[in-house]
């Protein structure tokens, strides 16, 4: 039995791939940076004794013929796929009107395409284990966020794919579960594209802090996969927004708006 990560090198895969070692799981890696991919796999043998079994396979999800590769090789050295985390995503931050096409289409591609091919590519062998798929989407696929509206638009697409497909599979066995992260303290937001994006030293309080380490967020995600839950909103106070926006969206467009701009923004290269 394994579980496949996608966007396993760094930031919340990297997390989940521990947690789920910790937990006695054979991990199947994957991510585009094939050293720093072997580095997570080699600090995995090293450190988490209780793993069974690390692979890595190096590759862009957006790749029909890599996603294939990356579930074979998951059956051949394992046997069998007990969790796929359809993990590996980009941000991107503008404002409509200055959107680029091009990024906003290499986005779509890994967030939401990338989500379908490992998905449909792995369905055949969770149907057979009675597996869980888990999709790391965000608040930003549940809530409207100015200024990342072309990120917002590839996560709630990614939360229709996912929770249609759940009840698409009822009666088979298989489970989703589509986790909604507020900002976790990761390079995502050096790593994301667009020329509006958030200075990151500057986003995180002290009191919030703690809640926003990938490894705090990959303990709740483990809890959530075995206490079977279709969803998970983290940390817990981010209910508020989306509870806002449902039931008083103009006071939600209203707040929303106001903290995003008063937020200080860096228009240097993503790294
Ligand atoms: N951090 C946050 O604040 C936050 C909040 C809510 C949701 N999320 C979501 O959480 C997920 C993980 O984000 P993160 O914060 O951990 O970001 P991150 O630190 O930038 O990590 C992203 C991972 O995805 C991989 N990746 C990117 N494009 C890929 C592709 N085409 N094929 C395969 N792997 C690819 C990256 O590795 P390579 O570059 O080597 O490919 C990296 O391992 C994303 O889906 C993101 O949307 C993040």
């Amino acid at each position: 039995m394994s579980v496949v990560i996608t966007g396993a090198s760094q930031g919340i895969g990297r997390a989940l791939a521990f947690e789920f070692a910790r937990h006695g799981h054979a991990v199947v890696l994957n991510a585009r940076n094939r050293e720093r991919l072997q580095t997570v796999a080699e600090e995995i043998r090293t450190r988490v004794p209780e793993a069974r079994g690390v692979i890595t396979v190096p590759g862009d999800i957006r790749d029909p013929r890599v996603v294939s590769f990356l579930i074979g090789s998951a059956i051949e050295q394992f046997g069998q796929i007990e969790v796929l985390i359809n993990n590996a995503g980009i941000g991107i931050y503008d404002r409509l009107w200055n959107l680029r096409p091009e990024e906003f289409r290499v986005v779509w591609e890994v967030n939401v395409l990338g989500t379908l091919l490992c998905t449909q590519e792995a369905l055949p062998f969770l149907k057979k284990s009675r597996g869980t798929v888990i999709a790391i989407s965000s608040v930003a696929g549940l809530i409207p966020v100015p200024g990342m509206s072309g990120y917002c638009a590839t996560k709630f697409a990614q939360d229709a794919l996912m929770s249609s497909l759940r009840m698409e599979l009822r009666g088979t066995g298989v489970r989703v579960l589509v986790v909604y992260p507020g900002p976790i303290a990761t390079g995502f937001t050096r790593h994301a594209l667009g020329s509006e994006r958030p200075v990151p030293s500057l986003q995180t309080d002290r009191l919030v802090r703690p809640w926003q380490s990938p490894e705090r967020l990959a303990r709740a995600i483990y809890q959530a996969y075995r206490r079977k839950r279709r969803t998970l909103i983290y940390p817990w106070w981010y209910h508020i927004p989306v509870w806002l926006y449902r039931h008083l969206p103009r006071l939600y467009d209203f707040l929303a708006a106001r903290v995003v701009a008063s937020e200080p923004k860096t228009d240097g290269p993503s790294s």
